[in-house]
Formats: structure tokens, C-alpha cells, sequence
């Protein structure tokens, strides 16, 4: 019974996205009948991670986003209200994308992710009155950054349910007037209308190495974008001036489901392939074990496990270790 409130916020989000979506090229798409198709909710963990959503009832007056994702009350929590909150935050563990400040408590995520933004932001397009597309969204971290650099809408997707519903809570406690105007759908990027010409701008970051088949993702990227529009291509890339590309045989700093890291100039010969322009490489940064760390809030392994205790150039299987490049380009 108690998750049907966490439901009825979620239905929420999407009437509004559902009222946002005729005016874009995507006002024939039912994505409230392909999540009923995904039956996404009907996970094991959703009645938990629901109540969460159910219990916490603090709604932000003001909110920030210099950095981390700042929410302020109208009065500071009393030492009994931090604890409980504490308690319902660390039932939605693992808090990967970050970090956040909730009334006063901090939430430290495994990824200072405010770094990767911070690289990012200076050389975007303005994002004033854009609709935006965040392909692996996380728990939407960025989104909130997007809408404070002027995005109209921002739609992010990420199949992991639990970062879903990492959103949903921030979402429900951010200020009614900007609360969903950063969706989170619980789809794959494969779920977004192929072709569809809708989105101002496109970040897929952390995503492409995932993908099996690295140019379909280039080229479904370039579908979702109308003409003149920008992606924002964060990756895993090999440092170096030619073109070659390390397909991990197993695993790649321990994660199963890493396909392919390419150069800089193999991955600009890929992304021209498939009909990008103007292609740029805007950043280089070596991950380093300050902005990608276990913390309170991510107990499980992290960077310095995955990296060999003799060579922090090396992950533990061996090959070059964690830098990644954002690259920018146009329909
Ligand atoms: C390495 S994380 C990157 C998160 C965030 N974009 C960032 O750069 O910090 C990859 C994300 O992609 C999501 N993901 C996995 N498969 C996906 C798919 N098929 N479509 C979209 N996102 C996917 C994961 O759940 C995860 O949140």
C-alpha cells in the first residue's frame, strides 16, 4: 500500500514530461506505455526503495548547484530528524554520482562528479532555453547542473532502477517550479525513438565503452539530435596520436562490460564516419583516486582497487589506466 505514494510521484513526472513532449519532434511517443512494457517497477527492491521515497517529506525552500547539489530548508534539521534522514539516504546505497548537501547533510558519492561538470561546462554551447538528452543519466546529478545553466528540459535515461529512484527523491525535494523539469526515465537509450531529431544537445558520458557496438551508439546519438544541435561524447580513450583501440579480452579495471577504448583520433574518424561535424576534443583527464573513491556512501570497491598496487598507470589486469576525453561535435 505505502509504496502506491512513491508511484503516484513517479506518474507525476510523467504527466509533466507527457505535457512538455508536444511541443518536440517526440509528441507521438507513449513512453509511459514502454515503461509499463519494461515492467521496471516490478523489481525486487522497489517496495524498499519506495518507502524511502514515501517517508522523507523535506522540501527544499532554495537550491544550489555550485559544485555539489546544495538543498536548504527553511530551518535546520534537529539532531533526531539528520539521523533518520541519514538512515533513509543510506537505504538507497550505492550513491555513485555526487556529490549532494541535504539540509546540512552531506552526501560524499563515490565520483566527485561536480570535477567531471567542472571540465565540461566551460565549453558547452549555452544551454539556455535547451532541451537536453543525458544518455545514462545516473541519479541525474548533472541534470541539475543543466537546469541551472538555463535547460528548459532535461530528459535523462538510465536503466538502473536505483539510481532512478536516487532522482525521484532528490526531485521530490527540490522546489515544486524546477522539480521536473529533470526527468529520469527508466529506460536504456535504446527505448528513446531512434532518429527522432529532438534534443538540443546530447551527453552520453561513461556510456560509450559500455556499448557493444560502439558507431550504432555514435550513430543513434546523432539521430536524436536536430540539425546544428551538440553532443557531448565523454569516454575512456588510449592516450596517443594514432588510431588504435584496446578491446579489453575480459575485464577492464575489474568491470566485465567494457567493449572498446580507441585514441582521440580513431574515435574522431568514427564519430566523422557516422555524420558528426566540427569535431573537437575539449579534454584529457587521467582519473585519479580524488574524484573517484569509496566513501561512506559507496562502501564497495573503487578506483584504488581496480588499479595495480605497484603501477597506478596500470589497471590490475595490466592495461593503460582510467583517462578519459570529452569530445564535442554537431549535427
Ligand atoms: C559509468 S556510468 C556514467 C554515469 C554518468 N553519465 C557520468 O558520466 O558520471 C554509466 C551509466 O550508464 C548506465 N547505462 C548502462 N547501460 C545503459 C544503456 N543501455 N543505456 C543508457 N544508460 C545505460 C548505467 O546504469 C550507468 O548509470
Amino acid at each position: 500500500m505505502l509504496h502506491l505514494n512513491a508511484h503516484s510521484f513517479l506518474q507525476s513526472a510523467y504527466q509533466y514530461l507527457a505535457g512538455v513532449l508536444p511541443e518536440t519532434p517526440l509528441q507521438k511517443w507513449d513512453f509511459r506505455q514502454d515503461i509499463n512494457m519494461l515492467k521496471v517497477f516490478r523489481h525486487g527492491d522497489f517496495p524498499r526503495w519506495s518507502y524511502v521515497l514515501n517517508e522523507v517529506q523535506h522540501v527544499a525552500t532554495h537550491w544550489e548547484a555550485q559544485g555539489p547539489i546544495a538543498l536548504f530548508g527553511e530551518n535546520p534539521l534537529s539532531p533526531e530528524e539528520e539521523e533518520s534522514f541519514i538512515r533513509q539516504l543510506q537505504e538507497l546505497h550505492p550513491w555513485r554520482k555526487g556529490p549532494y548537501e541535504l539540509f546540512g547533510v552531506k552526501v560524499e558519492t563515490e565520483w566527485r562528479s561536480d570535477m567531471k561538470w567542472s571540465r565540461i561546462y566551460p565549453h558547452l554551447s549555452p544551454l539556455n532555453d535547451r532541451m537536453v538528452l543525458d544518455v545514462g543519466s545516473g541519479n541525474g546529478f548533472y541534470g541539475w547542473h543543466m537546469i541551472k545553466a538555463g535547460a528548459r528540459q532535461v530528459l535523462g535515461v538510465d536503466p538502473f532502477l536505483l539510481f532512478v529512484l536516487q532522482w525521484a527523491l532528490i526531485a521530490k525535494m527540490i522546489p515544486l517550479a524546477d522539480r521536473f523539469r529533470n526527468v529520469v526515465l527508466p529506460f536504456g537509450v535504446e527505448a528513446i525513438p531512434k532518429n527522432c531529431m529532438a534534443f538540443d544537445t546530447v551527453f552520453s558520458m561513461g556510456v560509450l565503452y559500455h556499448r557493444r557496438d560502439t558507431k550504432q551508439h555514435l550513430s543513434e546519438l546523432l539521430g536524436f539530435l536536430r540539425d546544428g544541435g551538440e553532443v557531448v561524447l565523454e569516454t575512456l580513450i588510449l592516450e596517443g596520436d594514432d588510431k588504435r583501440c584496446l578491446y579489453p579480452p575480459n575485464r577492464y579495471a575489474k568491470m566485465r562490460n567494457v567493449w572498446a577504448i580507441p585514441t582521440i583520433p580513431l574515435l574522431k574518424q568514427w564519430m566523422y564516419g557516422v555524420g558528426f561535424q566540427n569535431v573537437r576534443t575539449v579534454d584529457v583527464t587521467r582519473t585519479t583516486v580524488q574524484e573517484q573513491r569509496r566513501t561512506d556512501w559507496m562502501t564497495f570497491e573503487s578506483l584504488s582497487d581496480f588499479l595495480d598496487p605497484e603501477d597506478a598507470q596500470k589497471t590490475i589486469e595490466g592495461h593503460p589506466a582510467p583517462v578519459r576525453a570529452v569530445l564535442l561535435a554537431n549535427r
